[in-house]
């Protein structure tokens, strides 16, 4: 039985082979439709969440499975007090395979320990984000057609985003990726990115803070939203929420070509008026998210469709 939650805990070529998955599964989704028939999917979501939680539960009914699972601390028995250690032994007993998000960091680990069902990690506090990031790199692929020989700028809340820790810790692993990180000084990368991942894989990287000075060099630009919920005080968020909005006007100084990526929700950090720009492929990349989630629950169940 195995659990994921990094997307460090599959090889290059474990993680391609789950993105090939997902992309036969976009080509022939009939193909898949009663690939889960009679399995269950729980998914124990500790934090608010639109699209992880109902792409995950999306992919189990699209391969012909059923969900179950709550959407808040406050309608399980955490109010109570249980801990996710208990929670996770009694969900084994109900679902063959369990998504869960927490607000603390390794929640989600400390319930694999106990469980006796695959348990993936949906997001845990700052830390990580593994299957945002195989959305994430589905999307990448998809659309630019690799994930070596390219420059992805990432701008942000860099700090907080645990969706950038997990797309820096995955994408290092390619050929000839670089990054241009892009934030406010409050706001860049933890110390143990930036020494552990990046100077340790001497990875080619530079740190900026104008968005505009780095938009005509990328190929991938990476936005992402000011976390509001991580903030300690209310002044300091106000102060750095619109601290990047990539419009129209900006858009000008990036390449024809350049994608524009953001895991979501966004906030004001992307205007709506390039919602309908080619390079604009944030919804894609939603959709791209229901397409790796059905890859990972049919390679953790072992359910082969040939
Ligand atoms: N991208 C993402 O994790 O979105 P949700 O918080 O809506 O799940």
């Amino acid at each position: 039985m195995r659990h994921v939650m990094s997307p460090l805990d599959f090889s290059v070529e474990e993680l391609g082979q789950i993105l090939d998955l997902a992309s036969d599964i976009e080509a022939n989704p009939q193909k898949y439709a009663h690939a889960c028939a009679g399995r269950k999917l729980a998914t124990l979501f500790y934090e608010p969440s639109t699209r992880t939680r109902l792409s995950f539960e999306a992919a189990m009914l699209n391969l012909g499975g059923s969900v179950l699972g709550f959407s808040s601390a406050d309608s399980s028995s955490a109010a109570k007090g249980e801990s996710v250690s208990d929670t996770i032994r009694v969900i084994s007993c109900y679902a063959d395979i369990a998504a869960m998000r927490h607000p603390k960091e390794g929640a989600p680990l400390v319930a694999s320990m106990k469980s006796g069902i695959p348990v993936i990690n949906a997001g845990d506090g700052g830390h990580q984000h593994p299957t945002q990031t195989m959305t994430d790199l589905l999307t990448i692929r998809s659309l630019k057609g690799r994930l070596d020989n390219i420059t992805v700028g990432i701008c942000g809340d860099l700090k907080f985003g645990r969706t950038v820790h997990s797309l820096i810790e995955a994408m290092v692993r390619y050929p000839n990726v670089r990054f241009v990180l892009i934030s406010p000084e409050e706001l860049r990368i933890p110390d143990y990115v930036r020494d552990d991942v990046l100077r340790k894989n001497n990875q080619d990287f530079k740190e900026v803070t104008r968005l505009e000075d780095a938009l005509p060099e990328l190929d991938i630009l990476y936005m992402t939203r000011v976390q509001k919920e991580r903030f300690f005080n209310e002044e300091d968020y106000v102060r750095m929420k619109d601290f990047y909005i990539l419009d129209k006007q900006k858009l000008t100084l990036a390449k024809p070509d350049m994608m524009v990526l953001h895991p979501l929700p966004r906030v004001n950090e992307i205007s709506v008026e390039i919602d309908d720009d080619p390079r604009a492929a944030y919804f894609r990349q939603a959709q791209y998210g229901v397409y790796v989630r059905m890859a990972l629950i049919l390679t953790l169940l072992e359910v082969k469709v040939c």
